[in-house]
């Protein structure tokens, strides 16, 4: 398991237990979910399931949503990753807000992206962004993903499905 992974800022590695704390005061953060499925904020016990996959998607499909850590001082600051979709495997980011606008989720995707590719063998991947949620798709086009389709979720909610494939990579996609 290549994990954890490093960039010149941040640690991602394996979801633990202990990270429930810092998942739970995010997703009660009404700007940091807004575009996030229905945009409302979670419990702490759909929380605390919601770990409990991250822990078990990594033992059984050998990826997962990895806790992202500052390395400078040992601080969670979100997570990013691998999860499974219903049409194929999802990248996904999910930060604080203390933490936004400094180039981390950009970061952090990346590093997942280039795990994805190489050390996971992956040649497809989703990304599902609500069409508001610039910095998130900004990031996906950055990596070289193209948008697919739009589909309107939870009753207005347009969401942006987003693919990426081996076989359609631009040379100049980010790695
Ligand atoms: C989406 C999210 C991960 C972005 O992370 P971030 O670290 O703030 O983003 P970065 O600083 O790496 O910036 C990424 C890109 O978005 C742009 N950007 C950043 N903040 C922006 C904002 N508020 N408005 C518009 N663009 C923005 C950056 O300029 C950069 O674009 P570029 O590479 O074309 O220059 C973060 O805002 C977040 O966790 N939001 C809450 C959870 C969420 O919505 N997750 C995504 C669900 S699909």
């Amino acid at each position: 398991m290549p994990l954890p992974l490093s960039t010149e800022r941040l640690i991602l590695r394996a979801p633990e237990p202990g990270d429930l704390g810092f998942f739970v005061d995010l997703f009660a953060d009404p700007e940091a979910v807004r575009y996030i499925a229905d945009g409302g904020t979670w419990s702490a016990e759909r929380i605390r399931g919601q770990q409990e996959k991250k822990i078990n998607c990594l033992a059984e499909r050998g990826f997962t949503l990895y806790t992202v850590v500052r390395a400078a001082d040992g601080q969670v600051v979100g997570d990013c990753g691998l999860a499974p979709w219903e049409d194929g495997i999802e990248i996904g980011w999910r930060f604080a807000r203390p933490y936004w606008g400094q180039g981390l989720g950009k970061e952090a995707a990346r590093a997942v992206f280039a795990h994805a590719r190489q050390e996971l063998g992956l040649t497809e991947l989703w990304c599902l962004v609500n069409e508001r949620n610039t910095a998130s798709w900004r990031i996906a086009e950055g990596l070289g993903f193209q948008m697919d389709r739009t589909e309107i979720w939870h009753g207005d909610r347009t969401v942006r499905i987003y693919r990426w494939n081996a076989g359609g990579e631009r040379p100049d996609a980010a790695g």
